[in-house]
């Protein structure tokens, strides 16, 4: 469930946003209500997305792709249909994730760039204690590929990260705060970025401060220390619930980038209904504890757990990219890249 407050950084949010990419002039055609196949999708997500009670490495490699959607230019679809996916290095751990994607699209019937966004918010609530975070319907599609080399390497400084996301709309509050989803990073050859990597929480932040983080980027250390971003690394890291009021409106953000929010519908009930459990309540997934765990516990989805099956796909990958290629696997690198 959101909480008001998250209502209310939500509405904040959107009267910050709106008026960069409201188009006063154009009428505004979308549909009022959220098309009823977003909960379809969402069920079908889930038996990917969640095992062992917290999400799997598909779900972060989906928390990942969103940012590479959009974050080179627009959230268009286009890691996908413009064969970004295949043909940029930043991307090769997510090919499996975008091949499903891209068929759950068509077998959908949705576009590509929402389901990129819808699988984004879907596995974060699939996380033990993730945020319920918005999701907008209405994307259109492009196959035009986004402008290259726009993602933030893993050794980046938070001087260079800084000019990077400010020059996209993006405040020093909303980089920390996108950096956090690394609170379930893992490195290529499955070490963890925080010591309770299968858990979405701010002990990240307190971690990659003191050291004692088993496999920090450099990007986060940096963060970190900084001058320029110390004060909102601790402020975010403060708690879960800092961490989250931050991270809501920096995702809602980026899921809207290139995009007019209020030619969109919004669908947010879909993602708070899948923390809440609603969907396994109903039997939709055979097996699972999601819907007992999350009634107890607002927005989480899942309890902690671990997940093994990066493994082989980090193996595979890492003798041909090297150690560079370590920090781009999963999440750890949901937001912080390699760029070849
Ligand atoms: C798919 O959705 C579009 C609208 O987005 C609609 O025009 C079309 O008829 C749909 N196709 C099928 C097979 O339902
Ligand atoms: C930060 O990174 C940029 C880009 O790589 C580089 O030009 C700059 O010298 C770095 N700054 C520091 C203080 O290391
Ligand atoms: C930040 O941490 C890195 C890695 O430990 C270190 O090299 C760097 O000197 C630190 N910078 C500051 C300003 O403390």
């Amino acid at each position: 469930m959101i909480s008001p407050s998250i209502h209310s950084i939500l509405t904040f949010a959107s009267i910050c946003i709106a008026p960069s990419f409201a188009s006063p002039e154009v009428a505004v055609k979308r549909q009022s209500t959220c098309p009823s196949v977003w909960t379809d999708v969402a069920s079908d997500l889930q038996s990917t997305f969640v095992s062992d009670s917290t999400c799997t490495d598909a779900a972060r490699q989906a928390i990942r792709l969103a940012f590479h959607d959009c974050f080179p230019g627009s959230c268009d679809g286009s890691v996908i249909l413009a064969n970004e996916c295949t043909d940029r290095g930043e991307n090769a751990q997510m090919v499996d994730i975008c091949g499903t994607l891209g068929e759950k699209a068509t077998s959908f019937n949705v576009s590509t760039a929402d389901i990129i966004q819808f699988a984004a918010a879907i596995g974060i609530a699939s996380c033990s204690n993730g945020p319920v975070t918005s999701f907008y319907a209405g994307r259109t599609d492009s196959s035009t590929a986004n402008p290259e080399n726009q993602l933030p390497g893993p050794n980046a400084n938070a001087t260079f990260m800084l000019s990077l996301f400010s020059a996209k709309g993006f405040s020093t509050t909303d980089l920390v705060a996108l950096a956090g989803a690394h609170t379930i990073g893992k490195q290529l050859d499955g070490s963890a970025m925080d010591s309770t990597v299968d858990k979405w929480d701010s002990g990240f932040y307190t971690e990659v401060s003191d050291g004692s983080a088993p496999d920090a980027l450099g990007s986060d250390t940096s963060l970190s220390n900084s001058s320029e971003t110390s004060g909102e690394w601790s402020s975010v890291g403060t708690s879960s619930s800092s961490f989250e009021n931050a991270f809501v409106p920096a995702m809602e953000k980026l899921s809207l980038l290139g995009n007019d929010k209020d030619a969109l519908t919004d669908c947010s009930d879909v993602i708070s209904s899948y923390a809440a459990g609603t969907l396994s309540q109903k039997g939709v997934v055979e097996g699972s504890d999601v819907g007992s765990e999350a009634q107890g516990s607002g927005t989480t989805a899942a309890a902690a757990a671990s997940s093994s099956e990066s493994v082989s796909e980090a193996t595979r990958r890492g003798g041909s990219f090297g150690e560079l290629a370590l920090v781009v696997f999963v999440a750890s690198t949901v937001f912080l890249e390699l760029v070849l």
